[in-house]
């Protein structure tokens, strides 16, 4: 009976430790959780309010909660690792040369500020510059400035950008970051940059990276784009964008004698074409076209679509030159 009751009692005092020992644990992970909850996603919009309004006004905001990524994320079964880039847990947590991981909460907030800032001990942020007595705790971290924390979610772009003759030329880190031109500083703003990330979705940064011109020989048109000013291929997104160069000649009493299209890159559902010719940075892409005697005026367009199910109506009309292809022969002809 006794040494019953002495069972119990040691079974009793086992389950206490365990409690005690589950208790400390919980205690520890509540402690570690509320450090990240001081540094939680909202929490920087009430300090940093001018970032954090850029940031909802950029594709980072939406990367979840976008309709085309959902419908996309539908076609793939909703598979994690799809889905991962699009609700990343903090890069710098995972660390870089690791696959992004899909984050468990907050999916709606997509790419957010700890995405990019979160230090991989979470106890602060990564920053330019170390300051001791700010509520974030920024540390000075050289992996924030430099093209490589984007490419852990745009691999494909950054590869191209380390080709290009931006990964050497000279600027402050001694190469043109994809900072430099996603992100850049601000003058109203002390120290700051730019958190829109404006890309292929903006009109002006599309029209800023490549050039149109065009030249005359023999009985053809000669269009020629350079991408003279993006810092990796274009288009940049390798499986929606389409690119596409289109011709229209008139004769004098104005009746289309020509209408030709050629395809750069991208798929075209209703023609059946494809083609995967990006135009790397600091290349040209040449397309041909007929002279159909007597055109008068020849107008060349380089359309170009974020997807490929858009009009040529709802396209981004990226340049557009209307010729006179008899000057065109006489200023550029043998
Ligand atoms: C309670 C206010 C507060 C909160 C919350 C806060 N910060 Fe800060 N943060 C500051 C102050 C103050 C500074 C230092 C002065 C400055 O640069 O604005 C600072 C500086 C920074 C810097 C460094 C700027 C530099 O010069 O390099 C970064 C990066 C930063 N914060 C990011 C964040 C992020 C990301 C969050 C959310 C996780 C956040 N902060 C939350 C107040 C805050
Ligand atoms: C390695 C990170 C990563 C993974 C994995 C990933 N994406 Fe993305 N996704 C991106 C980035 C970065 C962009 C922005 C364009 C670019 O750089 O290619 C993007 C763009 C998109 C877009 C175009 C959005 C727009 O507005 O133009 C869609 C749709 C999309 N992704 C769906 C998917 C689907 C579906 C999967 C899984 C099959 C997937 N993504 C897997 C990183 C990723
Ligand atoms: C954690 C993953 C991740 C990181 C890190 C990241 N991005 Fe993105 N980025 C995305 C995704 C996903 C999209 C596509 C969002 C969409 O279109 O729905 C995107 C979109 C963009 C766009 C396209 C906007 C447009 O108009 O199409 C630009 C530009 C961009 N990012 C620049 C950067 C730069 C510069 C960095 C580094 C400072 C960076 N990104 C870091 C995931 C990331
Ligand atoms: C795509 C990655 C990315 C995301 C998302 C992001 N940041 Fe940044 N942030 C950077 C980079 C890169 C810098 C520039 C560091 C430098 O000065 O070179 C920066 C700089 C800053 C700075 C320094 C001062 C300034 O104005 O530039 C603050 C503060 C900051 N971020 C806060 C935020 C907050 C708040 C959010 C969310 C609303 C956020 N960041 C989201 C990459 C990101
Ligand atoms: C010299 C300036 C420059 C540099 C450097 C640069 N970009 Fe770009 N980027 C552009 C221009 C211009 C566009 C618009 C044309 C396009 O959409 O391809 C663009 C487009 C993009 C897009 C949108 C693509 C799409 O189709 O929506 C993303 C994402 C992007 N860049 C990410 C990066 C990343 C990541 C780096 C660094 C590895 C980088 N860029 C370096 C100029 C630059």
């Amino acid at each position: 009976m006794v040494s019953r009751i002495r069972i119990a009692l040691v079974l009793v005092v086992c389950l206490l430790l365990a409690a005690l020992i589950g208790l400390g644990r919980w205690q520890a992970n509540r402690q570690a959780d509320s450090a990240g909850a001081a540094l939680s996603h909202e929490s920087c919009r009430q300090c940093h309010p001018a970032v954090w309004k850029q940031w909802e006004a950029s594709f980072h905001s939406r990367a979840w909660s976008d309709p085309n990524v959902q419908a996309a994320f539908k076609h793939f079964g909703f598979d994690r690792k799809c889905q991962s880039c699009h609700a990343p847990q903090p890069v710098l947590t995972t660390g870089l040369t690791k696959p992004v991981e899909l984050r468990e909460r907050q999916r709606q907030s997509g790419v957010n500020c700890l995405s990019c800032h979160y230090l991989a001990d979470r106890r602060g942020v990564a920053a330019r510059h170390t300051i001791a007595d700010a509520p974030c705790r920024p540390v000075q971290r050289p992996e924030l400035t430099g093209s490589r924390i984007c490419g852990a979610c745009h691999d494909a772009i950054h590869q191209d950008w380390r080709k290009s003759r931006f990964r050497t030329e000279v600027s402050v880190n001694g190469e043109k970051t994809c900072q430099d031109c996603h992100m850049p500083t601000i003058a109203d703003r002390q120290r700051g940059r730019s958190h829109l990330c404006l890309g292929g979705h903006h009109a002006a940064t599309v029209r800023r990276g490549v050039r149109m011109s065009c030249r005359r020989q023999g009985g053809e048109l000669i269009v020629s784009v350079t991408n003279h000013a993006t810092g990796h291929n274009f288009p940049g997104e390798r499986h929606n964008r389409v690119l596409h160069v289109q011709v229209f000649q008139q004769n004098a009493v104005g009746e289309i004698i020509l209408a030709q299209q050629e395809l750069i890159k991208g798929i075209t559902p209703f023609r059946g074409e494809s083609s995967a010719d990006e135009i790397r940075a600091g290349q040209t892409f040449e397309a041909r076209f007929p002279i159909v005697e007597p055109p008068v005026v020849t107008d060349v367009r380089l359309l170009y679509r974020a997807f490929p199910w858009l009009t040529d109506r709802d396209a981004l009309l990226v340049h557009h030159l209307k010729l006179n292809l008899e000057k065109l022969n006489h200023e550029d002809g043998p």
